[in-house]
């Protein structure tokens, strides 16, 4: 790996002299900020599809779709503009709603690696995963990632709950869900989350017509993961809607 390499400024000590008003001493050098912020991206279980989403590669649609281009670049700065505050102690979270495929967890990774270069230690949590391992860490054979699952979702210094609601809701999924978001919020612990649940006050329609005649119903947000946990995550977070943009692998699709 390149950190193993010696700083030639420190020869990797990791501290450099420094010489201020003829007292000399010694500083923390460069090198163990840079040396930490890679074994924090590492650490973080970034899935690799997402491990390069930043928001200088988040396109936003063309002048031929202004009020697409419009609310999109609305969504990605206040976005950016959370990251550029956190963190707020006073709404240390940020949720993203919307439809699959406007971009939710390229945004939400983009965020946490940015958190993550300013020195916080960031954890990303695929929420049917994590549910799985939990359940699985039940077992005593289970491996040490999933008896530890449910620990590292709370203790994580900022947490990527990606897909939050993607999971039949049960009473065990409620309260566990409803713990983590319950102790997250208590503890003011950042915690990022996407969902693709409608939700009443973030503006999305519950009910939509399939086929001809059979009106769909779409579970809420609230009605997945729980009503408390719900309005615990609304209470702590910064809440972004994405807007109703086409799918960008289709709309990628169409301009290449
Ligand atoms: N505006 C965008 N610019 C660049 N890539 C995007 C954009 N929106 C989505 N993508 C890419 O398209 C794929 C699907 O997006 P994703 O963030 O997973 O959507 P969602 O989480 O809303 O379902 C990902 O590979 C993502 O990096
Ligand atoms: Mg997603
Ligand atoms: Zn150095």
């Amino acid at each position: 790996m390149a950190n193993d390499a010696v700083c030639p400024k420190c020869e990797g000590t990791g501290f450099i002299i420094i010489e201020r008003g003829g007292i000399s001493g010694a500083e923390p050098c460069d090198c163990r900020a840079q040396g930490r912020t890679e074994r924090l991206q590492d650490r973080s279980q970034i899935p690799p599809l997402y491990r390069n989403a930043s928001f200088d590669n988040f396109v936003v649609p063309g002048i031929e779709n202004p009020s697409a281009r419009r609310e999109l670049t609305t969504a990605l700065l206040a976005v950016k503009n959370f990251v550029r505050d956190f963190k707020d102690e006073k709404r240390p979270g940020l949720l993203l709603i919307g439809n699959t495929g406007t971009g939710k967890t390229h945004l939400a990774v983009a965020a946490l690696r940015q958190i993550i270069d300013k020195g916080f230690e960031g954890l990303f949590y695929n929420y049917q995963n994590l549910l799985n391992s939990i359940k699985a860490g039940y077992d005593a054979s289970s491996n040490s990632a999933n008896r530890e699952a449910y620990q590292s979702a709370l203790d994580a210094e900022v947490l990527l709950l990606d897909d939050l609601g993607a999971h039949r809701a049960t009473d065990w999924v409620e309260d566990t869900v409803n713990s983590i978001i319950t102790y997250r919020c208590d503890n003011r612990k950042p915690l990022l989350a996407t969902t693709n649940m409608p939700d009443a006050d973030a503006g999305s329609a519950v009910v939509h017509k399939s086929g001809l005649d059979k009106p769909e119903y779409r579970r809420t947000l609230a009605e997945q993961i729980g009503g408390r946990a719900r309005s615990r995550l609304f209470e702590m977070c910064t809440v972004v809607r994405m807007p109703l943009v086409e799918d960008y692998r289709v709309r990628k699709g169409k301009q290449f």
